[in-house]
């Protein structure tokens, strides 16, 4: 009886043991699993580029510039393709680049009124040039549209748009609009577009450079665009139009006049004030715009993602991670059962 029982006592202490083992190993493994996945989730966030070194230069006494400090002035940079996925390039028939413009919707590209008036063709999308090449998506011209009371003097609100065709969502993110009423709390932006300082000839690239505003006054139906104190040794000048000017990520204007002479070595302790651009402010044509959006968007069609989401990501971004596939199971209490009810047989 008693070598029975503790024959017994040996085996139960031995199922649980073996439980045990058999729990705390697969929690192991679930857990080397979560780490796992938490790795592959690693952020591939490429859009932090501009971080600005603001020399701390003060052995002269005579430093001019002191609205530095606190502005986001950068000089001009290349873009890397897919940071602005909303930037189009505007093309002749006979592949010249004309202007700049964004996507505001699928097929419908903001760019200026003097843009539209030019023999254009198609627009360039997934690209980084002013030119046609394998990767680029190109976009028929279908039709254009200006702003209503444009007739081409210099106070008229330079805006318009080009129909092309449609496309899907993998190609474009549209920009939204601001909804600033008032250029007054801007201090800063952004301005995108392709060879700001590309002499003729040369080949394009999509740039973007951080400027200042200067036109505080109300109501300010054009903004103007600066740059200065900023060491720089890249020729700095903004040779293009109809491309937008954005501010946390949204439109704040577009570019209608440019600045043909480039100034090389800016110097960050004396201001130069050189001024980049002239800006139409959103506010201006956004009810304009966005009863156009609104009639384009009626019509059933693929809805673009908004940037800074980028266009191919969206898909992907839940896409789980198919190894949570179990490793182990833990013993089911059938076999637990059939083991106890084996060992009350052997009794
Ligand atoms: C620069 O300024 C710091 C304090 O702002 C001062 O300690 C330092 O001596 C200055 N350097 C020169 C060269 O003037
Ligand atoms: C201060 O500025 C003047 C011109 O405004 C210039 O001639 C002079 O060299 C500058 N001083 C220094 C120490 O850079
Ligand atoms: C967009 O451009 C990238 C590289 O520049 C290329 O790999 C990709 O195939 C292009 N997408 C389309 C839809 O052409
Ligand atoms: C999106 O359009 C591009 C070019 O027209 C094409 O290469 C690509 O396969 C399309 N993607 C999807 C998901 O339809
Ligand atoms: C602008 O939009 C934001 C949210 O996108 C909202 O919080 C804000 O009240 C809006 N401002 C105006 C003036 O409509």
């Amino acid at each position: 009886m008693n070598g029975k029982n503790g024959i017994l006592r040996f085996l139960l202490l031995m199922i649980l043991i073996y439980l045990h083992i058999d729990v705390i190993t697969c929690d192991n493994v679930k857990k080397s699993v979560e780490n796992d996945n938490r790795e592959d989730n690693g952020d591939n966030d490429d859009s932090n580029v501009d971080s600005l070194d603001i020399p701390s230069d003060n052995e002269t006494n005579n430093i001019t510039c002191t609205r530095r400090q606190n502005s986001q002035m950068h000089e001009i940079t290349a873009a890397k393709h897919k940071q602005f996925p909303f930037m189009a390039a505007i093309m002749s028939k006979q592949n010249e680049y004309l202007c700049s413009g964004s996507v505001v919707s699928n097929g419908l590209i903001l760019t200026t009124a003097t843009c539209t008036l030019l023999p254009t063709g198609y627009v360039l999308l997934n690209t980084t040039k002013g030119k046609n090449d394998e990767t680029s998506v190109v976009l028929q011209v279908r039709k254009s549209e200006k702003y209503p009371t444009y007739t081409g003097s210099e106070n008229d609100k330079n805006v318009g748009l080009l129909y092309t065709d449609k496309h899907n969502n993998s190609i474009a993110s549209k920009i939204k609009l601001t909804n600033m009423s008032s250029v007054s709390s801007i201090v800063d932006f952004e301005g995108i577009g392709f060879g700001l300082n590309a002499d003729v000839g040369q080949v394009k690239e999509l740039q973007y450079v951080g400027m200042e505003h200067r036109s505080h006054y109300e109501p300010a139906e054009a903004m103007h665009a600066y740059f200065d104190c900023v060491e720089t040794k890249v020729s700095t000048c903004y040779r293009d139009t109809g491309g937008p000017v954005i501010v946390n990520n949204e439109l704040v204007g577009i570019v209608t006049k440019g600045q043909d002479d480039c100034t090389k070595e800016i110097s960050s302790t004396y201001a130069i004030n050189k001024k980049m651009a002239d800006i139409l402010p959103t506010f201006a044509f956004k009810a304009w715009l966005d009863e156009k959006i609104r009639k384009n968007e009626e019509q059933e069609q693929v809805s673009l993602a908004t940037y800074p989401i980028k266009p191919d990501l969206r898909e992907n971004i839940y896409k789980l991670t198919k190894s949570s596939e179990p490793l182990c199971h833990p013993p089911s209490l059938s076999v637990v059962i059939i083991m106890f009810v084996n060992l009350l047989l052997l009794l």
